[in-house]
């Protein structure tokens, strides 16, 4: 509970950024009523993918995967309760919505992008995406600068040392495997945006393939170290008010590290948040319509969140983007689970930020950037 009392105060002193505040989830009626609002939009947003179901990418479905595995998770933990039947059922009927329009999404990119989806297949399978059952905070103190320029991190880079950990490749590899190359590029520190999720996703993925030999002894002090980044990156989203192009990364660092088990990423204010910026016609995230669209107040943070051409990411001409909305199911699907898990039965799902915002966050402005160089302390010596 008094954990709680941070968020909603930032809450209180921010301006309004919905018609209404969310309630605190402390009590079951409070739970319902947050759950209630995360089913709509999630129904919604149901309802984009049946519609534009042939032109889902690979990213789009497995967003919706990732969403189907917490409401699966939620409704194991629900199953018992007699009060919250109600909402369990209509977690379930969602979810019998989603499987068969997630097959069928599949069999479209087959016939779109084999090649691609071959390779990642693992990943769009339901039960690929496993839960985090132990939740960890993050450590404010391991945040490290942002090196630029991050060039040297590409996605096509990315793409292919996740396809050696995955096994996926054609030479019937293995799964686990690690050339050198990805080894470093993987760990590297300095990155911000994709190039930073991708490391934390390629971590994940370990995780999710049981690898835990060499490097992957390491894996939770790897996201240990990313997480702490990107909460920080998550708060200058915040800070500089969400402005559009920082939703993407913003939601999909929630996405990535709240399934990574760090509940500091379940803030009431950023849930908030994302279930305003659903398109109410179409049920999809995406680019703002012209006048909500909020111009960040420091263009030099813009660079922390460079935008690279997505090589997959389809942006429809209404504004729908299948990448946002498929990282806004996800976080919010992650906001479901720990929701319903909240609190704790040891009282550790916070959703108060790790660290007080400085003084120059709540003015809105440029927080300082972490001068300290923490890389020496945990870089790997390359
Ligand atoms: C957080 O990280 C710092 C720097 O590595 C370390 O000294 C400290 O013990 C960590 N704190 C916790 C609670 O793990
Ligand atoms: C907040 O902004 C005001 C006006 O720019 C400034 O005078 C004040 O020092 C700032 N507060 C802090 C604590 O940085």
């Amino acid at each position: 509970m008094s954990s709680m009392g941070l968020p909603l105060l930032l809450l209180l002193l921010a301006p309004p950024l919905w018609p209404f505040s969310l309630p605190p989830p402390d009590t079951p009626e409070g739970k319902a009523t947050i759950t209630g609002l995360i089913l709509s939009v999630l129904e919604k947003a149901t309802s984009f993918l049946k519609k534009r179901l042939p032109e889902i990418n690979l990213d789009g479905v497995v967003g919706f995967r990732v969403l189907e595995a917490h409401l699966r998770g939620v409704q194991e933990e629900w199953a018992q309760d007699p009060q919250l039947q109600p909402l369990s059922l209509r977690m379930g009927t969602l979810q019998r919505k989603l499987a068969p329009l997630l097959h069928r999404s599949i069999v479209y990119l087959k016939l779109s992008d084999p090649e691609y989806l071959r390779e990642f297949q693992p990943t769009t399978q339901p039960g690929f995406w496993k839960l985090p059952h132990v939740w960890t905070h993050i450590n404010a103190s391991m945040v490290y600068p942002t090196l630029e320029p991050q060039d040297s991190f590409s996605e096509e880079q990315s793409d292919m040392c996740l396809v050696q950990l995955l096994g996926t490749r054609t030479d019937g590899s293995q799964p686990c495997r690690l050339s050198d190359f990805c080894r470093t590029l993987m760990t590297k520190l300095g990155c911000s945006g994709y190039c930073l999720s991708h490391q934390l996703l390629f971590f994940l993925i370990a995780r999710m393939k049981g690898c835990t030999r060499g490097l992957f002894h390491q894996s939770q002090r790897y996201m240990n170290l990313f997480c702490a980044k990107m909460m920080d990156l998550n708060r200058r989203a915040e800070a500089i008010g969400y402005a559009y192009p920082t939703r993407d990364i913003f939601m999909e660092n929630i996405m990535f590290c709240g399934i990574g088990g760090f509940s500091d990423f379940y803030q009431l204010q950023w849930l908030e948040a994302i279930l305003s910026w659903q398109k109410p016609q179409e049920g999809c995230f995406g680019r703002p319509d012209a006048e909500d669209e909020k111009l960040p107040k420091d263009i030099h943070h813009q660079q922390h969140y460079r935008i690279r051409e997505k090589r997959r990411e389809k942006q429809f001409a209404d504004g729908c983007s299948s990448h946002n909305t498929a990282t806004a199911v996800a976080a919010l699907g992650g906001f479901l689970y720990a929701l319903v898990q909240y609190p704790l039965a040891n009282g550790e799902l916070r959703q108060a930020t790790p660290v007080p915002p400085t003084a120059t966050d709540m003015n809105g402005s440029t927080p300082a950037i972490h001068q300290e160089d923490k890389t020496q302390a945990f870089g790997p010596s390359f």
